[in-house]
């Protein structure tokens, strides 16, 4: 997710002036990083929700100070004691338990007040339509998946070595058998969560191909849909080279014939 920060995430949040985000997922810290220079810029604080952070986590409170807040748990644990925050980016555990639930403990949290911006990471290919397990015991199994520590490829809905081919991605990973089923994955949770809410969400899905994709789910307004549609024109490669090539068109219009 940390590869969206720049292009889609910073000026979204940077236009909706957030005061307060959630970090679910933080890995290594980089993107936390980023949230918290975001925050000293802004008057803003942040709490990262990981049970592993895998980042120097003293160093980042003497760092950034107040405006850092660490909760080393589960995100279904952290999330219901958390309040009145502005974003979440949601990138912990791939599958369609943890996200869903995800969302209906941020929509519980958030009767009668203005709902969050919620980025979602790998709402792309592999973890769009497939669960990913980070510890398959932290997901009841009434909604586990079929799963095995094996890789997977693009177009094949079984993992690699279910047919006898070794390989693929992940493979070191928890992954559900079966892609394409219901309650699978991290879209499906995100598109399921939306059909049964009440409230009027806008789920936009950006470049599942590139990065594993960023889902941006928000309340539904004029104002947040052009600041959302805004940001990811301007950062869509295919309209910035449509740019270039109507100015380069311009530019040898004019080099050609003088008088156009
Ligand atoms: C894909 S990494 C996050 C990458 C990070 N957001 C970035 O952009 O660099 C996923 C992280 O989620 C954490 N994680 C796994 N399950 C989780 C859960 N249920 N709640 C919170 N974090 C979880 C893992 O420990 C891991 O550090």
């Amino acid at each position: 997710m940390n590869r969206m920060w720049s292009p889609l995430i910073r000026p979204i949040i940077e236009k909706i002036n957030a005061q307060y985000i959630v970090e679910v997922g933080s890995a290594t810290g980089v993107n936390t990083w980023n949230i918290l220079e975001y925050c000293r810029n802004h008057e803003a604080h942040m709490t990262a929700i990981d049970p592993f952070p895998a980042f120097d986590v003293d160093k980042y409170k003497k760092e950034f100070g107040n405006k850092f807040e660490i909760c080393p748990k589960l995100s279904l644990d952290a999330l219901p004691h958390l309040k009145d925050y502005d974003v979440v980016l949601l990138d912990g555990d791939h599958n369609w338990y943890t996200v869903y639930h995800e969302l209906k403990v941020i929509d519980e949290n958030f009767k009668d007040k203005k709902f969050p911006v919620i980025f979602l990471h790998d709402v792309g290919w592999p973890y769009a339509r497939r669960d990913g397990y980070y510890n398959p015991e932290n997901v009841p199994e009434k909604f586990r998946q079929p799963y095995a520590k094996a890789g997977m490829r693009i177009g094949r809905e079984k993992l690699i070595n279910q047919s006898g081919v070794r390989g693929g991605v992940n493979s070191d990973l928890y992954n559900a058998v079966d892609e394409n089923t219901p309650r699978n994955g991290v879209l499906t949770a995100a598109e399921d969560f939306v059909k049964e809410s009440n409230l009027n969400l806008s789920l936009e899905v950006v470049n599942p191909r590139a990065f594993h994709g960023l889902g941006i789910l928000y309340p539904e307004s004029a104002e947040m849909k052009k600041i959302v549609k805004d940001v990811i024109k301007s950062t869509d490669l295919r309209y910035s080279l449509a740019k270039i090539k109507s100015s380069i068109k311009i530019f040898l219009k004019g080099y050609y014939n003088p008088n156009s």
